[in-house]
């Protein structure tokens, strides 16, 4: 692929952003079908006008992304979202009225106006409106819906930094808006909306149980529960993030790891530990990679990605890393976290 010039705009928090003058010209190269990665507040995403074939087209070659596996659509005010749906199904709305701006993808039925390419021929499309300043910003400025996968190249993990999306983009995408570190640190809750019951095709930042307390049982996809089972997101079949490097998920104490380490260790193996810091702490383990505190899921899920983009520098045959309990965020960190593992011991 051609290499291009990636320009980076690094924007300082400020009252007004539409009117600063990088988020300006980032909202213009939207505008011109050119490729653009912004922060939201769940992981980075690369941009592109969604009414724009061309433009879309762009995204899945810098990515190498496979061109059956949709996009989903960003909105910067909720009142255009009617204008890309064939309706807005009554849960939806309540969805909505709930959690948007914020990290809720909502699966509706597709009226077909936007570039075919987004939707992957599918008759159902997602959208979101994201709760980040910089995001929101460009989205009004470029007065457009904007296509947006997670800003990385297929295979690696999310980007949680402007740093990330350089390092798998840099050369292949117009722009870059940094914004620093994202918040929630994995990708957006996925819920299809298109049929009776609602599914959850991927969890994410908010909760079944958020979602519960507003629209009454959700149904979760087998394939996010198991992860052999065939999969009505079409994102969700292909091999996700998973290093070079075996992870083993440990359920057990700071024993059973300590046990494991030392069989691996007896086999000529190095081992990495991919731990909380009390666990770190008990298994007084020095070059531990450290996820944040064991009782603060939300903190232990927003440094899952750039510790499992640490995994692939070092010089390991094995991680250890630790489980940690699936209730409400807890379930998108396990969830991202056994996709990249190949075994529970
Ligand atoms: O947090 C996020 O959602 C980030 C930020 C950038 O907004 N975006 C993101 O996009 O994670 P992506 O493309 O990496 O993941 C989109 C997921 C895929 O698993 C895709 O298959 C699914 O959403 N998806 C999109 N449209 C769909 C549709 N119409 N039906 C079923 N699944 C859909
Ligand atoms: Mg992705």
């Amino acid at each position: 692929m051609a290499t291009k010039e990636t320009k980076v705009w690094e924007i300082n928090p400020q009252e007004n952003l539409i009117e600063d003058p990088s988020i300006q010209e980032a909202a213009h190269y939207l505008q011109l079908g050119k490729t653009v990665a912004f922060p939201t507040e769940t992981v980075y995403g690369l941009g592109a006008d969604a009414t724009n074939q061309e433009a879309v087209s762009h995204i899945f070659k810098a990515k190498g992304r496979p061109s059956d596996n949709p996009l989903i659509v960003h909105i910067g005010s909720r009142d255009v979202l009617k204008k890309y749906v064939r309706h807005i199904p009554t849960k939806a709305e309540q969805l909505i009225d709930a959690f948007w701006p914020g990290p809720l993808t909502i699966i509706m039925p597709s009226n077909e106006t936007l570039a075919e390419n987004v939707t992957a021929g599918l008759d159902t499309i997602g959208m979101r409106m994201p709760d980040h300043s910089h995001a929101l910003a460009l989205l009004k400025a470029c007065e457009r819906p904007i296509a947006a996968p997670s800003a990385n190249r297929s295979g690696k993990p999310s980007p949680t930094t402007a740093e990330h999306v350089y390092h798998d983009l840099n050369g292949r995408i117009d722009g870059l808006v940094d914004g620093g570190r994202t918040g929630v640190g994995v990708e957006s809750t996925v819920i299809d909306c298109s049929h009776c019951t609602p599914i959850i095709l991927r969890p994410g930042g908010v909760t079944r149980q958020d979602l519960e307390s507003v629209i009454g049982p959700v149904d979760v996809a087998p394939s996010v529960v198991k992860k052999d089972e065939s999969p009505r997101s079409p994102g969700m079949k292909y091999q996700h993030y998973a290093p070079d490097t075996p992870i083993w998920i440990v359920q057990g104490g700071a024993g059973r790891m300590r046990q494991l380490a030392q069989e691996a260790t007896n086999n000529g193996q190095k081992v990495q530990f991919l731990v909380s810091q009390e666990r770190a702490d008990e298994l007084k383990a020095k070059d531990a990679l450290i996820l944040g505190s064991r009782y603060n899921l939300a903190e232990l899920t927003s440094q899952l990605y750039d510790a499992l983009r640490q995994v692939d520098k070092k010089d390991v045959d094995l991680v250890l890393a630790e489980g940690f309990p699936k209730k409400g965020i807890g379930e998108a960190l396990m969830n991202r976290l056994e996709r990249a593992a190949s075994d529970y011991k």
